[in-house]
Protein backbone atom coordinates (compact mmCIF):
# COMPACT_ATOMS: atom_id res chain seq x y z
CA UNK A 1 0.00 0.00 0.00
CA UNK A 2 1.23 3.45 -0.68
CA UNK A 3 0.93 6.52 1.64
CA UNK A 4 1.21 9.04 -0.11
CA UNK A 5 3.97 11.30 -1.23
CA UNK A 6 3.25 14.07 1.74
CA UNK A 7 3.62 11.26 4.31
CA UNK A 8 6.78 10.35 3.34
CA UNK A 9 8.12 13.20 2.65
CA UNK A 10 7.16 14.16 6.56
CA UNK A 11 8.99 10.54 7.33
CA UNK A 12 12.36 11.37 6.24
CA UNK A 13 12.48 13.76 8.92
CA UNK A 14 12.26 10.96 11.64
CA UNK A 15 16.20 10.03 12.60
CA UNK A 16 16.57 5.95 12.55
CA UNK A 17 16.16 3.81 15.44
CA UNK A 18 13.50 6.41 17.52
CA UNK A 19 10.49 5.48 19.22
CA UNK A 20 7.76 8.28 17.94
CA UNK A 21 4.37 9.73 18.99
CA UNK A 22 2.33 10.66 16.17
CA UNK A 23 -0.27 12.50 17.49
CA UNK A 24 -3.19 12.76 15.56
CA UNK A 25 -2.42 10.01 13.90
CA UNK A 26 -6.18 9.10 11.83
CA UNK A 27 -5.15 5.84 9.98
CA UNK A 28 -2.15 5.27 11.52
CA UNK A 29 -0.39 5.87 8.15
CA UNK A 30 2.78 7.15 9.50
CA UNK A 31 3.74 4.82 12.13
CA UNK A 32 2.90 1.93 10.22
CA UNK A 33 5.22 3.19 7.07
CA UNK A 34 8.19 4.27 9.20
CA UNK A 35 8.08 0.58 11.08
CA UNK A 36 8.14 -0.96 7.04
CA UNK A 37 10.82 1.55 6.51
CA UNK A 38 12.74 -0.31 9.59
CA UNK A 39 13.33 3.32 10.80
CA UNK A 40 11.79 3.47 13.85
CA UNK A 41 11.99 0.73 17.10
CA UNK A 42 8.30 1.93 18.28
CA UNK A 43 5.03 4.10 17.90
CA UNK A 44 2.14 5.33 19.73
CA UNK A 45 0.00 6.61 17.73
CA UNK A 46 -2.49 9.20 19.22
CA UNK A 47 -5.64 10.18 18.26
CA UNK A 48 -8.95 12.45 20.08
CA UNK A 49 -11.67 11.39 18.30
CA UNK A 50 -13.24 7.53 18.13
CA UNK A 51 -13.28 6.56 14.90
CA UNK A 52 -9.47 8.20 13.93
CA UNK A 53 -8.46 5.68 17.02
CA UNK A 54 -11.04 2.54 15.53
CA UNK A 55 -9.05 3.08 12.08
CA UNK A 56 -5.81 3.76 13.21
CA UNK A 57 -5.98 0.34 15.10
CA UNK A 58 -7.54 -1.70 12.27
CA UNK A 59 -4.41 -0.37 10.14
CA UNK A 60 -2.34 -1.93 12.48
CA UNK A 61 -3.71 -4.89 13.25
CA UNK A 62 -3.98 -5.38 9.30
CA UNK A 63 -0.22 -4.71 9.51
CA UNK A 64 0.14 -7.15 12.52
CA UNK A 65 2.42 -4.84 14.46
CA UNK A 66 0.52 -4.52 17.72
CA UNK A 67 3.53 -5.04 19.40
CA UNK A 68 5.37 -2.41 17.72
CA UNK A 69 2.87 0.34 17.21
CA UNK A 70 0.29 1.28 20.47
CA UNK A 71 -3.06 3.30 19.74
CA UNK A 72 -4.11 5.42 22.18
CA UNK A 73 -7.21 7.61 22.18
CA UNK A 74 -7.05 10.60 23.52
CA UNK A 75 -6.14 14.67 23.82
CA UNK A 76 -2.63 15.29 22.20
CA UNK A 77 0.23 14.35 24.37
CA UNK A 78 -1.81 14.18 26.86
CA UNK A 79 -2.50 10.33 26.89
CA UNK A 80 1.90 9.95 26.90
CA UNK A 81 4.17 9.75 29.84
CA UNK A 82 7.35 11.72 29.61
CA UNK A 83 10.52 9.36 28.27
CA UNK A 84 7.92 6.86 26.24
CA UNK A 85 8.61 8.75 22.67
CA UNK A 86 12.21 10.52 21.44
CA UNK A 87 10.13 12.79 18.60
CA UNK A 88 6.73 13.48 18.18
CA UNK A 89 5.54 13.57 14.48
CA UNK A 90 2.13 16.28 14.07
CA UNK A 91 0.97 16.49 10.72
CA UNK A 92 -2.50 17.84 9.25
CA UNK A 93 -3.81 19.93 11.76
CA UNK A 94 -3.84 23.73 12.05
CA UNK A 95 -0.64 25.69 13.83
CA UNK A 96 -3.07 26.86 16.54
CA UNK A 97 -4.09 23.24 17.58
CA UNK A 98 -0.53 22.18 17.31
CA UNK A 99 0.69 25.04 19.88
CA UNK A 100 -2.27 24.08 22.28
CA UNK A 101 -1.36 20.15 22.38
CA UNK A 102 2.57 21.55 22.99
CA UNK A 103 1.63 24.01 25.34
CA UNK A 104 -0.85 21.54 27.49
CA UNK A 105 1.92 18.71 27.89
CA UNK A 106 5.06 20.61 28.66
CA UNK A 107 6.98 17.55 30.95
CA UNK A 108 6.53 15.60 27.63
CA UNK A 109 7.72 17.73 25.17
CA UNK A 110 10.59 18.82 27.59
CA UNK A 111 11.04 15.06 27.38
CA UNK A 112 11.45 15.08 23.63
CA UNK A 113 14.72 15.39 21.36
CA UNK A 114 12.73 16.24 17.88
CA UNK A 115 9.62 17.72 16.66
CA UNK A 116 8.31 17.05 13.13
CA UNK A 117 5.10 19.72 12.42
CA UNK A 118 3.24 19.93 9.49
CA UNK A 119 0.97 22.71 10.22
CA UNK A 120 -2.14 23.28 7.43
CA UNK A 121 -1.91 26.91 8.06
CA UNK A 122 -0.66 29.33 11.01
CA UNK A 123 3.12 28.14 10.18
CA UNK A 124 3.92 31.91 11.52
CA UNK A 125 2.55 31.26 14.51
CA UNK A 126 4.00 27.77 14.85
CA UNK A 127 7.37 29.13 14.06
CA UNK A 128 6.94 32.03 16.45
CA UNK A 129 5.85 29.78 19.57
CA UNK A 130 8.89 27.28 18.74
CA UNK A 131 11.60 30.06 19.18
CA UNK A 132 9.69 31.74 22.22
CA UNK A 133 9.95 27.97 24.09
CA UNK A 134 13.44 26.95 24.10
CA UNK A 135 13.23 25.02 20.40
CA UNK A 136 15.12 25.96 17.42
CA UNK A 137 14.63 25.37 13.68
CA UNK A 138 16.55 22.66 12.37
CA UNK A 139 15.10 22.07 8.95
CA UNK A 140 11.86 23.17 6.88
CA UNK A 141 10.74 21.64 3.73
CA UNK A 142 7.86 22.42 1.43
CA UNK A 143 6.07 19.16 -0.29
CA UNK A 144 3.94 19.59 -3.20
CA UNK A 145 1.00 16.63 -3.12
CA UNK A 146 -1.63 17.61 -5.77
CA UNK A 147 -2.53 21.16 -6.39
CA UNK A 148 -1.65 21.58 -2.55
CA UNK A 149 2.03 22.80 -0.97
CA UNK A 150 2.68 21.32 2.59
CA UNK A 151 4.89 23.30 4.94
CA UNK A 152 7.17 21.04 7.03
CA UNK A 153 8.95 22.38 10.40
CA UNK A 154 11.31 20.21 12.62
CA UNK A 155 12.79 21.43 15.60
CA UNK A 156 14.99 21.00 17.87
CA UNK A 157 15.86 21.10 21.52
CA UNK A 158 17.77 24.36 22.66
CA UNK A 159 17.65 28.22 21.91
CA UNK A 160 18.52 29.80 18.18
CA UNK A 161 17.67 32.54 17.05
CA UNK A 162 14.67 34.23 19.38
CA UNK A 163 13.12 36.63 17.66
CA UNK A 164 12.81 36.75 13.52
CA UNK A 165 11.20 39.79 11.56
CA UNK A 166 7.46 38.64 10.84
CA UNK A 167 7.94 38.17 6.97
CA UNK A 168 10.56 35.08 8.05
CA UNK A 169 7.99 34.06 10.55
CA UNK A 170 5.75 33.23 7.67
CA UNK A 171 7.88 31.99 4.61
CA UNK A 172 10.43 29.88 6.89
CA UNK A 173 13.91 31.33 7.34
CA UNK A 174 15.50 28.03 6.44
CA UNK A 175 13.48 27.56 3.19
CA UNK A 176 14.69 31.10 2.06
CA UNK A 177 18.02 30.40 3.33
CA UNK A 178 18.63 27.42 1.52
CA UNK A 179 16.21 28.48 -1.32
CA UNK A 180 14.13 25.91 -1.44
CA UNK A 181 13.00 24.92 -5.16
CA UNK A 182 9.62 25.64 -4.47
CA UNK A 183 10.02 28.73 -2.70
CA UNK A 184 9.16 31.11 -5.51
CA UNK A 185 5.79 28.62 -5.31
CA UNK A 186 5.63 28.77 -1.30
CA UNK A 187 6.11 32.89 -1.23
CA UNK A 188 3.74 33.61 -4.13
CA UNK A 189 0.87 31.46 -2.48
CA UNK A 190 1.42 33.57 0.97
CA UNK A 191 0.73 36.58 -1.39
CA UNK A 192 -2.20 35.62 -2.84
CA UNK A 193 -3.63 34.84 0.19
CA UNK A 194 -3.02 38.07 1.87
CA UNK A 195 -4.60 39.60 -1.81
CA UNK A 196 -7.59 37.57 -1.60
CA UNK A 197 -8.45 38.80 2.19
CA UNK A 198 -7.54 42.35 1.12
CA UNK A 199 -10.24 42.02 -1.81
CA UNK A 200 -12.49 40.55 0.36
CA UNK A 201 -12.00 43.77 3.02
CA UNK A 202 -11.97 46.20 0.13
CA UNK A 203 -15.78 45.50 0.42
CA UNK A 204 -16.48 46.98 3.70
CA UNK A 205 -15.47 50.41 5.14
CA UNK A 206 -15.04 49.01 8.19
CA UNK A 207 -12.84 46.84 7.28
CA UNK A 208 -11.02 48.51 4.88
CA UNK A 209 -10.09 51.48 7.81
CA UNK A 210 -9.26 48.67 10.19
CA UNK A 211 -5.36 48.33 11.57
CA UNK A 212 -6.11 44.20 10.29
CA UNK A 213 -6.36 45.72 6.76
CA UNK A 214 -3.37 48.14 7.52
CA UNK A 215 -1.38 44.47 9.01
CA UNK A 216 -2.36 42.50 5.71
CA UNK A 217 -1.23 45.21 3.55
CA UNK A 218 1.95 45.37 5.01
CA UNK A 219 2.46 41.86 5.13
CA UNK A 220 1.46 41.64 1.46
CA UNK A 221 3.97 43.74 0.72
CA UNK A 222 6.71 42.99 2.61
CA UNK A 223 6.21 39.34 0.89
CA UNK A 224 6.68 41.20 -2.75
CA UNK A 225 9.32 42.91 -1.17
CA UNK A 226 10.81 39.53 -0.92
CA UNK A 227 9.96 37.51 -3.79
CA UNK A 228 11.26 40.30 -6.02
CA UNK A 229 14.76 40.55 -4.05
CA UNK A 230 15.16 37.11 -4.81
CA UNK A 231 13.20 35.85 -8.26
CA UNK A 232 13.39 39.27 -10.15
CA UNK A 233 15.10 38.67 -13.24
C1 LIG B 1 -6.48 15.55 8.97
S1 LIG B 1 -6.08 14.32 10.12
C2 LIG B 1 -4.35 14.12 9.83
C3 LIG B 1 -3.95 12.68 9.87
C4 LIG B 1 -2.47 12.43 9.70
N1 LIG B 1 -1.70 12.97 10.80
C5 LIG B 1 -1.99 12.98 8.40
O1 LIG B 1 -1.25 13.98 8.41
O2 LIG B 1 -2.36 12.45 7.34
C6 LIG B 1 -6.09 15.17 11.67
C7 LIG B 1 -6.32 14.23 12.81
O3 LIG B 1 -5.95 14.90 14.01
C8 LIG B 1 -6.83 14.51 15.03
N2 LIG B 1 -6.74 15.50 16.10
C9 LIG B 1 -7.15 16.79 16.10
N3 LIG B 1 -6.88 17.38 17.28
C10 LIG B 1 -6.26 16.45 18.05
C11 LIG B 1 -5.76 16.43 19.37
N4 LIG B 1 -5.82 17.51 20.16
N5 LIG B 1 -5.21 15.29 19.83
C12 LIG B 1 -5.14 14.18 19.05
N6 LIG B 1 -5.62 14.13 17.80
C13 LIG B 1 -6.17 15.24 17.31
C14 LIG B 1 -8.17 14.41 14.32
O4 LIG B 1 -9.09 13.61 15.02
C15 LIG B 1 -7.77 13.81 12.97
O5 LIG B 1 -7.85 12.40 12.98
Amino acid sequence: MSFGSRLNAIGKWIPNGRRIVDVGTDHAYLPVLLVQEGKITGAIAVDIAEGPCAAAQRTVDLYGLGNIIEVRCGDGLSVVDPGEADVAAIAGMGGVTMIDILEKSKAVVESLERLVLQPMNGAELLRSWLLQHNWHLHAEDLIPEGDKLYEVIVAEKGQGEKQLDDVYYEVGPLLLAAHHPLLAQHIKRLMDRYASLLIAMDNSDDAKHSEKYQEFLRRKNKLEELYYENYSS
